[in-house]
């Protein structure tokens, strides 16, 4: 079995943990919706609040501390539309294999989204685009689930944060992640070395007249169970918890 250096204790200085204004934390957190039309288009996102963003998404988890998460910020016109071009040919590839599965099956998959047709044919407008990568790659490590919760939670978390700190300064973004259909060509595009591997892309700009509402999701107790899987608790605390079919 591996072993590790056994780590000094260090004595942490006895100060009161500063109080969080928890609701603008749940707020920052139920709010933080895709944000796709209304932009700001013509107002860039400054440099030091894209870092300032950053340096609070990372202090997200990181396995073993290795910090391999990467933000490639795309800000020129250029660099921007050859980002849109691969994107919108994932896109635009996405829906011909949704064609060929209806015709194939019968099935009808879900109807593609108005504004996912937006973001492909604006993106390039979007005043900057965030690529999260991390060192490393998880094809020749992420043979169980332990690997690959173990690479991804090492960097997807960061990105959920990203766009945490960027809502909470007016800043809208969406997670996408159809350009990974075309991995090696946006990685060919920016030079991203062939053991980076990407992750999620976040078209990212100030809001203009942007409506963020909680979104309509099931109940915990819906979604949640307590000691066996399936034992849901009752809507009273006081009552034991009830045994119902999981799902
Ligand atoms: C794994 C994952 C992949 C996604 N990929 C895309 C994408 O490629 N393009 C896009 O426009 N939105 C993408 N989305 C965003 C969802 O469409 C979005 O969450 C959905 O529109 C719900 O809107 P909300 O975030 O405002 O609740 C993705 C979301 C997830 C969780």
């Amino acid at each position: 079995m591996q072993s590790f250096p056994r780590i000094a204790a260090v004595e942490l200085p006895r100060v009161a943990v500063p109080s969080i204004d928890i609701d603008s934390v749940d707020i920052a957190l139920s709010t933080t919706r895709s944000v796709r039309r209304r932009i700001a288009w013509e107002r860039p996102v400054e440099r030091e609040v894209i870092e300032q963003c950053i340096d609070v998404a990372t202090q997200a988890p990181t396995g073993l501390s290795a910090e391999a998460w990467r933000f490639l910020i795309l800000v020129d016109p250029e660099r921007k539309a050859r980002m849109a071009e691969i994107y919108r040919g994932a896109f635009a590839e996405l829906g011909a294999v949704r064609a060929d599965y209806a015709r194939r099956t019968g099935i009808e998959p879900p109807r593609e989204k108005p504004a996912h047709r937006f973001l492909a044919e604006r993106m390039h407008e979007m005043p900057a685009l965030i690529l999260v990568c991390s060192h490393g790659r998880p094809d020749a490590q992420a043979d169980t689930v332990a690997r690959q919760v173990g690479f991804y939670g090492s960097v997807l978390p960061a990105a959920w944060s990203l766009m945490v700190a960027l809502r909470a300064r007016g800043i809208g973004s969406t997670w996408t992640s159809l350009h990974l259909m075309r991995e090696r060509e946006t990685a060919a595009a920016f030079g991203i070395p062939d053991d980076v591997t990407q992750t999620v892309l976040l078209p990212i700009g100030y809001t203009r007249d942007a409506v963020l509402r909680r979104a309509t999701r099931k109940p915990a107790h819906q979604v949640t169970f307590w000691d066996d899987w399936g034992t849901r608790a009752t809507t009273r605390a006081t009552e034991a918890p009830t045994r119902q079919p999981a799902r």
